[in-house]
């Protein structure tokens, strides 16, 4: 394993290959029924925070089934930037943030992953102040950060805004607060929780997001010495400690990225097992699957997707875990297209996230939107064009559609889906699907 100062050997390699794969395409050649095994990544959502909660401690913390994402890539290198070390060997990690010299977040890295900002709450709490760039809108609507910002002032950080940077401060934070978000919010929560931790007293944060992924970095920041009670419910109450230590631990596996492989399964009459995977996470996607007549056995960490016939059309409304997912919205919206019925997708979460749907009609989708509500008449064929990904599972479910398609169906901005997915071509040409990265300047590369 290699230490790095600035991570530079985790983080500089790839923002080389991102540049790279920027100009990559997917091809797809549908018709192809799936069967096999594929082995589920680490998830994205938890690694994120998870690898931002090294601030908190002077002590390495070491991270295993961390996915290889662009993403993660671009939060090493910004926690790289701050002083951090960063060393990586496949899927373990180890930071040591015993040394943070720059205790801010630059534009240039929160412009390309608004996840940057989960390091302001652990940087108030550790150092004392922290400078953290604006995020500013996305492909999926506004997606601001007050709640982030509310809940801090009530710890007590004084915050200002200076030329589009979230400049905070607090000596140290004081718990007594009980704070209830306007909404749930997922980084939000993350956010606070790693700001409680070492506050001065008690925090509770009364309307907390339930996923997984937060309920993954809270079990994390238990074994670093943190004291919080309610894990897995709305209701998270936080005694700060002075300090917190090391500690090691696995990421959650992907919901999103399994529910993902068992749609290609379910869309293609395939016969899928995913391994390493945590089936129960996963409650609400499986019962959306089975309606569509798809066949699921689960286990421990292992989900079996097998389909007779023609998809059966299921409609479905976004929400707040553990109801349905809004990341996998898209992805539904995919089978959707191709289903025996019609189907009404309601998307509550995010404002615009329907971008997926233009592109779909480019592959001869019957869909209408009317506000937030998508109307999907299933059709018996769709026919392989040239697509643009606008975002990552907006890339999955043209993937997805692709799969089905007559002929060739042509990804373009497939930068997009490499943010969320570790090389998605791979995992599906293991089960036999006809898919090929293909590399604007070298051609054809897988
Ligand atoms: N919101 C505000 N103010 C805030 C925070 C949120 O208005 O201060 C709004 C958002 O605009 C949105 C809603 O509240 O309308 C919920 O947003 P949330 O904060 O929960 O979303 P997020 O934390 O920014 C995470 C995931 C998303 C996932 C959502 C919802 C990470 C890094 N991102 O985003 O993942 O869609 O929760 O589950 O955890 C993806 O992986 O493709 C992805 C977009």
């Amino acid at each position: 394993m290699r230490m790095t100062q600035e991570g530079a050997g985790a983080a500089g390699s790839g923002d080389v290959a991102g540049e790279r794969v920027a100009a990559d395409h997917l091809v797809v050649e549908g018709g192809e029924r799936l069967a096999g095994e594929i082995t589920v990544s680490g998830a994205k959502n938890a690694a994120l925070p998870i690898l931002c909660a090294s601030l908190l401690t002077t002590d390495p913390l070491t991270l295993h089934n961390v996915p290889d994402l662009h993403d993660v890539r671009t939060m090493l290198k910004l926690l790289g930037q701050m002083g951090v070390k960063v060393a990586r060997d496949g899927e373990s990690v180890t930071l040591d943030a015993s040394d943070i010299t720059h205790p801010s977040a630059p534009y240039d890295l929160v412009k390309t992953m608004r996840a940057s900002i989960l390091v302001l709450g652990p940087l108030l709490a550790r150092c004392g102040e922290a400078r953290v760039s604006l995020p500013g809108g996305c492909a999926i609507g506004a997606r601001p950060v007050d709640q982030h910002v509310k809940g801090l002032q009530q710890m007590g950080a004084e915050i200002t805004l200076s030329h589009g940077d979230i400049l905070a401060k607090s000596p140290r934070l004081r718990g007594g607060a009980t704070i209830v978000t306007d909404m749930i919010t997922v980084t939000g929560t993350e956010n606070l929780l790693m700001a409680a931790v070492l506050a001065d007293g008690e925090t509770v944060l009364a309307n907390a997001a339930r996923e997984p992924e937060v309920t993954d970095l809270a079990r994390l920041l238990v074994k670093m010495g943190a004291q919080i009670d309610g894990i897995g419910t709305e209701r998270l109450v936080v005694r700060g400690v002075s300090r917190l230590h090391g500690a090691t631990h696995n990421v959650v596996p992907d919901r999103i990225e399994a529910g993902t492989f068992l749609c290609a399964a379910a869309a293609t009459r395939g016969d899928i097992v995913l391994r390493r995977v945590a089936p129960a996470t996963l409650d609400a996607v499986i019962d959306k699957l089975r309606e569509t007549g798809a066949d699921v056995t689960t286990g421990d960490d292992w989900i079996r997707v097998a389909m007779a016939g023609r998809v059966k059309a299921v409609s479905f409304r976004t929400s707040e875990y553990p109801a349905f997912p809004t990341d996998m919205q898209a992805q539904f919206m995919a089978l959707n297209c191709i289903a025996d019925g019609a189907a009404q997708v309601v998307e509550t979460i995010f404002e615009n996230r329907f971008m997926h749907v233009q592109e779909l009609q480019r592959l001869g989708a019957d869909i209408g939107i009317e506000g937030n509500t998508a109307m999907i008449r299933g059709v018996t064929r769709l026919s392989g064009a040239h697509v643009m990904a606008t975002d990552l599972r907006a890339s999955a479910s043209l993937v997805l559609a692709g799969l089905v398609a007559e002929g060739e169906t042509r990804v373009d901005r497939i930068h997009h889906l490499d943010r969320g997915y570790h090389r998605i071509e791979n995992k599906l040409r293991a089960v036999g699907a006809r898919i090929r990265r293909v590399d604007a300047r070298q051609g054809e590369i897988a």
